[in-house]
């Protein structure tokens, strides 16, 4: 491999759905990226880091329609969020892709056109369960009781159509070959097997188009068949090398393959088989690692909107400061394995390693350099009266890099915090005030220079993790950080001869309090006053509830909210049921199964609104999963629902 190959770096994330607004989980994705990039950069990489978001197939389609936008309307909207989050978070991606761009047509186009040449791509028919939600279909023993997804919970349908397939199964053998020419193809190396598993199970050849919808990349037009769309996933894995301008123009092309794909573990059999088996059969060369990491939970349980238990990334970033933020996901977890956010956890590691480890220790030295020394600091006695420290702590330095292509920043932090604590030690046990007073100024300043040095080779190694905070260490210490200082501290051991130290404010104060009080928190301080009231209340509240009356806060524990019917059908052999599609304003519309059947027809339905129960807790009704009510009034000439008398936004809530 040349050496400028060699130096090369392809960063990704995946492409997010704009059928979201963004949250803690892509935000985590993208901090990671976003490290291994600047980390990459630092040490003299050419790197390029790509992220965007993904806008085509039926779930967006769908979730435009409830919104009564088109969808390019819509996925222009959400897409502007995410780029602009990423903005704000100081992402340092250098493209952002939308899989309505035209190239990216262009190129997923040609890339068809490509393996159906090769004789990979066939038509046939296909008859399968299908989980409109994710995208996906599943095969009968994947299904939960016979029916439900295994991803979301949602009831499949069976979707028979005339599909295009590409040949997986001819790939087997050659995906298991590359799983095994490196233990750590898939990152962490303990989610290989899951994926080894799944091909040796056999691989079935893959439904690649869909007619079912029309918001999707057409065929080739050489193929002469326009009622086909692609499916998502072929048109979204594409991205990475689109991105690069495969197809139109490949003057970026150098940059394949992917050093990393970073991605949340729940999108790992995409990425570990489909898209390798794309990659061979465009005779492109495979990425050198896929990377899964775990979920970011609330209380133990996956965060979503109805449940009302999102952590928004960007409100945390405003309260504690986005490079803590960045600081804490990072080492918070290990890589792979799910983590719970809380504000407590973030608090303390605000506290306790921010503060106390690393902000005290610059403190300190800028307190004793100043009061002795006038702020001047010579490196020179360094290696006489503290070498076992400098090598102590050199030998941790030399070490960190592995951990940080392994993605395991916790561990790359955990060790880096080592030197912090070599360097506290360093002073508590060589006490330089008492140096100073023994006359042993050398002594002292030998100690308050290893400090200081230590803390500049720290800065430098937690640069692409909190790349602005460390500039402000570097900058006391009379130097910024950038690939020369990186060569010259870090990669020659080199020391930072004389300098000056710069005063600077306190870089983090210290917190007591959660500072955003999230929705579950709310939820939560809501309850627990409830509670208090209650008991305050007991007596008179036995007399009201005797006369059946509640309080507000109880009324306001239901969730009422206004809802736009998307869709609607008859349950087969219910006379009662219908099921319906329910805008809520959601991720996704909501299934609700209502006894309405009598007094409604589908028809009736579509495109009105109704008033919904939303915080019910599912249930099923012949098998399906119903996720809320609705609410209808009844008497002796029969029901009516509840409707808004004017048309309220899906979602607006009632009370
Ligand atoms: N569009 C696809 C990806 C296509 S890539 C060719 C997709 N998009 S997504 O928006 O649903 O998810 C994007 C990423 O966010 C995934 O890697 C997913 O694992 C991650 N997360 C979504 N929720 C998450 C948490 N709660 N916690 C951590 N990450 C999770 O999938």
């Amino acid at each position: 491999m040349s050496e400028e190959k060699c130096k090369r770096v392809y960063i990704t994330t995946p492409i997010y759905y704009v059928n979201d607004v963004p949250h803690i989980g892509h935000a985590y994705t993208t901090i990671i990226a976003d490290t291994l990039a600047r980390y990459s950069r630092m040490v003299g990489m050419d790197v390029f880091f790509l992220t965007g978001t993904d806008e085509h197939g039926q779930k967006i389609e769908q979730a435009a329609k409830a919104k009564g936008k088109s969808p390019q309307e819509y996925a222009n909207e959400i897409s502007e969020k995410f780029k602009s989050l990423w903005d704000e978070f100081d992402i340092s991606y250098d493209k952002f892709i939308r899989t309505t761009d035209e190239n990216h047509i262009k190129g997923v186009q040609k890339a068809f056109e490509v393996m159906y040449e090769k004789g990979d791509i066939y038509k046939d028919l296909y008859r399968g369960h299908y989980c409109v939600s994710c995208e996906t279909f599943f095969t009968q023993q994947q299904l939960v009781d016979d029916e439900f997804c295994p991803e979301c919970g949602r009831s499949t349908s069976i979707v028979e159509e005339e599909s295009y397939f590409f040949r997986l199964s001819k790939y087997e053998n050659r995906l298991l070959e590359w799983y095994e020419s490196r233990p750590d193809r898939i990152l962490p190396k303990s989610k290989k097997n899951e994926v080894v598993n799944f091909v040796k199970n056999g691989l079935d050849d893959l439904s690649i188009t869909r007619t079912s919808f029309d918001w999707g990349i057409k065929l080739p037009s050489c193929l002469n068949d326009p009622k086909h769309v692609m499916y998502v996933w072929l048109d979204a894995l594409m991205n990475y090398v689109t991105a690069l301008g495969y197809g139109t123009d490949e003057k970026l092309m150098h940059y394949w393959p992917a050093k990393v794909h970073l991605i949340g573990k729940d999108i790992l059999r995409f990425h570990a088989i489909y898209w390798p088996a794309f990659l061979m059969s465009l005779g492109l060369e495979l990425p050198h690692h896929v990377a899964a990491h775990g979920w970011w939970t609330r209380n133990g349980e996956k965060m979503s909107k109805s449940k009302g238990n999102v952590v928004d990334p960007k409100e945390i970033a405003d309260a504690y400061g986005l490079e803590n933020f960045r600081y804490f996901m990072l080492r918070e977890v290990p890589f792979g394995q799910d983590g719970d956010f809380s504000q407590r956890a973030l608090i303390d590691r605000i506290n306790s390693d921010l503060g106390n480890d690393l902000g005290n220790l610059l403190n300190r030295i800028i307190g004793m350099s100043g009061k002795y020394f006038d702020f001047k600091v010579d490196s020179e006695g360094v290696k006489k009266w503290h070498e076992k420290e400098l090598k102590d702590a050199e030998e941790i330095f030399s070490t960190l890099e592995p951990y940080l292509y392994e993605i395991q920043t916790n561990r790359y932090l955990e060790e880096l915090w080592k030197t912090l604590r070599i360097a506290n030690k360093a002073i508590d046990t060589a006490m330089p005030w008492v140096k100073m007073k023994e006359k042993k100024e050398d002594e002292a300043m030998a100690t308050i220079a290893l400090v200081a040095n230590i803390l500049a080779k720290v800065s430098v190694l937690l640069h692409p993790f909190m790349p602005k905070t460390t500039q402000t260490i570097a900058k006391s210490l009379g130097f910024t950080v950038n690939n020369e200082s990186y060569n010259r501290l870090i990669k020659s051991g080199e020391l930072l001869k004389t300098f000056t130290i710069e005063k600077v404010p306190p870089l983090f104060p210290r917190i007591e309090e959660p500072l955003v009080e999230t929705p579950a928190e709310k939820a939560e301080t809501a309850a627990k006053e409830d509670k208090k009231e209650v008991k305050s209340k007991k007596s008179e509240s036995n007399e009201e509830s005797k006369a059946g009356l509640i309080t507000i806060d109880e009324f306001f524990k239901v969730s009422l909210k206004v809802g736009t019917v998307v869709e609607a059908e008859e349950v087969p052999k219910s006379k009662k049921l219908l099921k319906l599609q329910v805008d809520l304003g959601e991720e996704r519309p909501r299934q609700i199964v209502a006894g309405i059947k009598e007094w409604y027809s589908p028809s009736d339905l579509v495109g009105t609104q109704v008033c919904v129960v939303a915080n019910l807790k599912p249930a099923k009704l012949m098998g399906m999963v119903s996720e809320g009510m609705v609410l209808a009034a009844k008497d002796e000439d029969g029901l009516s629902l509840i409707r808004p008398e004017r048309p309220k936004k899906a979602g607006t809530a009632i009370g």
